[in-house]
């Protein structure tokens, strides 16, 4: 069996219940192969640019976890400004936030180089690598530019725009072909992947070889959709743990007389929330029933502060919650509890068991997983009703899902008070259906199927893309 290599920007030790399903996951097939974790330590120095830190090991069961510090200048660049200042904006489709600065370019590249130089004497002729997300699509080329032979996976975990969307960013043939130096490129969704073809066939073009392999830059390339999923056993345990069983009954007393509606997010322009705002507002002026017996329950939590986008979409956010409550609000009732931290991964299931509805109304989103946590925490005889974007990838597989446009301010009330009024029967048919894909799908099926794949690609050519 081959040791599996995980290069991701973040690292997680799998242990660790905060670090969630996808390090589960991950941690499970990691451990299966004595494998090694490989990214960025989470700590700065203030060394100067492209200097390469020492790659510290750590050991979490059979996992090797191997980590670097960044310096301040390359993470400025290559995280803030790059990877969240650049690539997230257009990837979502927001070219009005990117900020094309030239000099971001540049400390991409040179952290995707200084991860390459530091990756490469770790690594042995018969591993597998599977890099993740949009932080590190040049890395299979710096690696291969390094005289780098083994079989190498990408997964990006975001959405990939249409071709002209993704033309707007300099020098984007460059990631266009650095996403092509991998062996097995995998997508969150159906729609994601076709951009991706498109993309090859416009631009490079790609001659279709049948079966999700194409021939471009004159070397074979497999591509894939690979729906991403959560550990649906993992989260029924956290579902039964005294936090998420406190968190619910705590919840469930508080609300006894009125319907608790849920969003959970980072603090993202991405998720729409001030659209969601504005269509729990409309529900409140539009059907007075709300009134007094609706409440909504938004953690935001906090992220990529350093990055201005994000500031000023916490005081649009600020704004609408206080007047929706100066509004609307009671001395005995406020609409909306908004809170902006974060909240341990092991109360949230509670939360979700003892809401009637979630809204989960990104404006664009890879996939959303809280739109799937939500649905494995309910109890299947009284389950909550789930209110979901149609632009979040997780809409291609969870049709019966309410699904909205997040722009439609009216129609997304009308949906949200759709969800509130759902007879039992009803709700329960459609968390049945949802249930059975979840469970179909997990997190085991995504990694299993990704490297069941990336084994079976043919050994790394010679051709340089
Ligand atoms: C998204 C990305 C991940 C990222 C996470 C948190 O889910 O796909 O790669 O780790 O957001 O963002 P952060 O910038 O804090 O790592």
């Amino acid at each position: 069996m081959s040791r599996l290599v995980v290069v991701s920007n973040r690292v997680a030790d799998p242990r660790k219940t905060a670090a969630g399903g996808l390090a589960v996951a991950l941690g499970e097939v990691l451990n299966n192969s004595g494998g090694l974790w490989f990214g960025w330590s989470g700590k700065l120095v203030d060394r100067p640019a492209g200097s390469p830190q020492p790659v510290r090991m750590h050991h979490a069961g059979q996992v090797t976890l191997a980590t670097m510090d960044l310096t301040r200048v390359d993470y400025d660049a290559f995280y803030v400004g790059y990877s969240n200042g650049v690539l997230w904006p257009v990837f979502h489709y927001r070219l009005d936030l990117a900020d094309f600065d030239a000099g971001y370019i540049e400390g991409y590249r040179r952290v995707n180089q200084l991860f390459a130089r530091q990756l490469l004497p770790l690594l042995r002729p018969d591993d597998i690598l599977w890099v993740q997300d949009y932080h590190l699509i040049p890395l299979a080329a710096e690696l291969r530019a390094l005289g780098c032979q083994q079989r190498i996976g990408y997964f990006l975990h975001i959405p990939l725009p249409p071709p002209l969307i993704l033309a707007a960013i300099p020098g984007h043939d460059w990631l266009v072909k650095g996403l092509c130096a991998y062996d097995l490129v995998g997508f969150q969704s159906g729609a994601d992947l076709e951009h991706f073809t498109d993309t090859i066939r416009s631009e490079a073009h790609a001659q279709d070889l049948g079966e999700g392999r194409w021939r471009v830059f004159n070397r074979t390339l497999q591509a894939g959709a690979f729906p991403i999923g959560i550990d649906v056993q993992e989260f029924n345990a956290l579902t039964q743990g005294i936090e998420a069983v406190d968190m619910y009954e705590r919840m469930r007393r508080e609300y006894s007389r009125r319907k608790l509606l849920v969003g959970v997010d980072r603090l993202d322009y991405s998720k729409g929330l001030p659209q969601r705002m504005r269509a729990f507002r409309e529900l409140l002026a539009k059907y007075p029933d709300t009134r007094n017996s609706a409440t909504l329950i938004q953690i935001a939590s906090p992220s990529r502060e350093d990055v201005s986008a994000y500031t000023d979409i916490l005081h649009e956010l600020e704004s609408l919650c206080g007047s929706i409550n100066g509004n609307y609000g009671e001395l005995e009732w406020m609409p909306v509890r908004y809170m902006h931290r974060t909240v341990a991964r092991s109360r949230l299931p509670g939360l979700y068991r003892a809401s009637r509805v979630a809204l989960v109304t990104p404006l664009r989103d890879g996939m959303n997983l809280v739109a799937k946590e939500f649905i494995a925490s309910q109890d299947p005889e009284d389950p909550g009703v789930l209110v979901l974007s149609r632009f979040a990838g997780a809409a291609e597989q969870l049709k019966e899902a309410l699904l909205v446009n997040p722009y439609d301010t009216e129609a997304t009330a009308a949906a949200i008070h759709v969800a509130l009024q759902m007879p039992v029967e009803e709700r329960r048919e459609r968390h049945v259906a949802m249930l059975a894909t979840i469970r179909r799908t997990d997190v085991h099926w995504w990694c299993d199927s990704f490297l069941h794949l990336l084994g079976q690609t043919e050994a790394h050519e010679s051709g340089t893309p």
